[in-house]
């Protein structure tokens, strides 16, 4: 397998410039960038090491626009109920809402556009079924986001499909006693990589009891 081409190296830079990238080019992206994602998701601990995860990778035409039209409708589902309407929250993370909104309703319409989409999927048999165990999914995600970053393939952690979960089984196969914890659309993005609305560090931290912060 050639190995691919890494563009961002620095560590800090890779995490401090991850994000959603939500507007992907229709480009293919080679076989083993894919893999090489997918090898760092697996470098990701998990509960007793028991690796409960899958991670099912779609590129066929015809499933990617059928998962799009249940993400697309299980979206629109979302906005007409009135989520992310938040005109009272202050003005930086209202305008941080804004973007989000916009930008997830440009993926909900645009999903199937991705060349690829890739299910992160837990394993909830055995000593996988509780929460701590089952959610060793998230950090193999975010290891697999944060390789994308570093060859420049734009990724978002998305769960709205969950609502269509049963029928996205079907489709895929997927067994019943398996959860598609997330749906990553993985392309190379049409926008520029940059730091995207975080609270500061001071703000979120606190030293030695509840609510006890240093600047
Ligand atoms: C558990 C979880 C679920 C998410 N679900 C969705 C989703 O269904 N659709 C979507 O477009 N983004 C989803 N996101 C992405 C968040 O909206 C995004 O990480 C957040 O707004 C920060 O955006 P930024 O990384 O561009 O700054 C999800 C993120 C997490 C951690």
């Amino acid at each position: 397998m050639p190995e691919p081409t890494i563009v961002e190296s620095d560590f800090f830079e890779v995490i401090g410039t991850q994000r959603a990238m939500r507007r992907l080019k229709t480009d293919p992206v080679p076989e083993e960038y894919i893999k090489k994602i997918i090898w760092a998701a697996t470098r990701a601990p998990s509960g007793g090491n028991t690796q409960g995860w899958r991670f099912l990778v779609v590129t066929d035409d015809a499933k990617k626009q059928q998962i799009q039209q249940w993400y697309n409708e299980s979206w629109q589902k979302m906005l007409d109920s009135g989520y992310g309407h938040r005109p009272d929250l202050p003005e930086a993370e209202r305008d941080s809402n804004d973007r989000v909104m916009k930008s997830a309703t440009y993926l909900a319409r645009h999903m199937h556009e991705a060349p690829v989409l890739i299910f992160a999927c837990a394993l909830m048999q055995g000593p996988n079924r509780e929460i701590t165990s089952g959610s060793s999914i998230y950090p193999a995600i975010q290891n697999l986001m944060l390789a994308a970053r570093a060859l420049g393939l734009g990724t978002a952690l998305t769960t709205v499909h969950r609502a269509h979960q049963d029928e996205i089984r079907t489709l895929l196969g997927i067994p019943e006693t398996v959860e598609t914890a997330a749906l990553i659309p993985v392309g190379w993005p049409k926008g520029k990589f940059g730091s995207g609305f975080r609270k500061p560090v001071e703000d979120v931290t606190y030293w030695d009891s509840w609510g006890t912060k240093r600047k």
